[in-house]
């Protein structure tokens, strides 16, 4: 099929390399020319495993291609649109702009179709309500249809995704009736591969699918607020909040991914989405039914917090102090640095005076990008020497599995500050650090050589 995927951030031009991966002919739009000059080029403009192969290979096989010209989108039966909706600079509700202004840009391309069947597909995380209204203004042209198909991906897991989705989720304005089969066969005909692998696939409503993805990041970001809760609580009685997580997750029913306690969450998605999720319940006067989420986001937002002051407790006060930040990206595996919560407890200990360097493995472009003067450092090592205090903010795997004996040597003072709950505390007390970490106990009692270390699991 011919396919077009007009905006390619992070998530369209995934799902464009991703379609041609399938089979199809594809063409991305977007209105940043140097976006699409360095895809066309075969150059990935953020990191993602995976996807600058498949990219090349969409390249390569003459079925993928990137254009900033909606003229050239005429041929495509099925255009999927992949904008971003950030939060708005007023207020928390979702910034539609970008979407709106590619409807208005796609509507002469879609008249020229001439009435033949054409899809309009949208992915982009919206509040209910939106696609029901867009469609109002896309069906007006002849043969159009619109359907709403949320998208899952993680960033860092972007391709696998993609191509290997937990569920495919498709809302019409009419979940059934002839009007609807020839909606769903079209689609059907774009995901055919994976459909015959067994994704299953859900039909619905507008509205219900707009909500299926505002309740899944929600859902994501209160468990992994709820668990730095428990943390609170665990550095304030005495607990440990990792021990915490691993028995409750064993409970099924429970779950253990996404009980990581630490620094809390950030990114591009689960920030804006919750607070446009409460600006949207708001508008449609059921505002204290998911109130809760402004909990949700104010103890994430603790938790950046305690980490600083918690920096101060360690080193007395971080004026003057020489302070190194492992990590950038809001999590790893990603040079994602929106809402990160490592570069903005690295931004708010400079503000305080310390003497911050940041070190990540692909995240220190766009980190100095955005907090401009920060010191940062590509090797490890050099990041680490002379550091008076050493924090874990992104856990990237050499982060996790750094050596306590071989870091001491470098660093000034061996004072580690674990914002991730990854480390294992008796190992680094062992190694001569004075270690602490959100979510639990003081650990200095630990120096004690322990005759076995329990390994910690990873919760992710
Ligand atoms: C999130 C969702 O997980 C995806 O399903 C969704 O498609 C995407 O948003 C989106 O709406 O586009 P992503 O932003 O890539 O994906 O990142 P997550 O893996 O959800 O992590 C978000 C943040 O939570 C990170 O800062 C991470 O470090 C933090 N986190 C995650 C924790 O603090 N603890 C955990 O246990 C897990």
């Amino acid at each position: 099929m011919v396919i077009s995927v007009i905006g390619v951030g992070y998530l369209g031009a995934v799902h464009a390399a991703a379609m041609a991966e399938l089979g199809h002919e594809v063409i991305g739009l977007d209105i940043d020319a140097d976006r699409i000059a360095a895809l066309q080029a075969g150059r990935a403009p953020f990191h993602e495993p995976g996807f600058e192969e498949i990219l090349r290979r969409g390249l390569r096989s003459g079925r993928l291609r990137f254009t900033t010209d909606y003229a050239e989108l005429e041929p495509a039966e099925v255009h999927f649109l992949g904008l971003g909706t950030p939060q708005r600079k007023d207020g928390f509700g979702a910034d539609l702009s970008h979407l709106e202004s590619a409807i208005d840009s796609l509507r002469e391309v879609l008249a020229a179709r001439g009435g033949a069947p054409t899809l309009v597909v949208g992915k982009s995380t919206v509040p209910a309500g939106t696609a029901r209204r867009l469609s109002d203004q896309v069906e007006q042209v002849e043969g159009v249809q619109l359907l709403w198909n949320p998208e899952f991906l993680r960033e860092g897991f972007a391709v696998q995704d993609t191509l290997e989705p937990d569920r495919l989720v498709y809302g019409l304005r009419e979940p059934e009736g002839p009007q609807a089969e020839a909606v769903i066969a079209m689609l059907d005909a774009v995901y055919a591969a994976l459909l015959a692998a067994g994704v299953p696939r859900l039909v619905m409503g507008y509205e219900t699918a707009e909500l299926v993805k505002a309740s899944a990041n929600a859902f994501l970001a209160t468990k992994i607020s709820f668990i730095n809760a428990i943390a609170e609580m665990c550095e304030a009685v005495g607990g440990d909040v990792a021990d915490v997580a691993r028995a409750i997750g064993m409970d099924d029913r429970i779950g253990a991914k996404f009980l990581r306690a630490g620094v809390g969450f950030g990114g591009g998605c689960l920030p804006k989405d919750i607070r446009a999720f409460i600006a949207s319940a708001e508008e449609h006067g059921v505002g204290e039914s998911l109130g809760f989420l402004r909990e949700v986001d104010l103890i994430n937002e603790r938790r950046r917090a305690r980490t600083v002051e918690l920096a101060g407790e360690m080193l007395g006060g971080v004026e003057g102090r020489r302070i190194t930040v492992l990590g950038a990206a809001f999590k790893p595996d990603s040079d994602d640095v929106r809402d990160s919560p490592a570069l903005d407890v690295a931004d708010r200990l400079m503000q305080a005076g310390a003497r911050v360097t940041v070190t990540d493995p692909q995240a220190l472009a766009n980190a100095a990008q955005r907090v401009p003067g920060l010191t940062v450092e590509a090797e490890l090592a050099a990041a680490l020497r002379g550091a008076e205090l050493t924090l874990l903010l992104t856990e990237w795997r050499e982060y996790r599995d750094l050596d306590p004996v071989w870091a001491a040597d470098l660093v000034a003072v061996p004072r580690m500050l674990d914002g991730r709950t990854v480390l294992e505390p008796r190992r680094w007390a062992e190694a001569g650090w004075e270690f602490r970490s959100l979510g639990r106990a003081d650990s200095s009692a630990l120096q004690q050589p322990a005759a076995s270390i329990p390994a910690v699991p990873a919760l992710l």
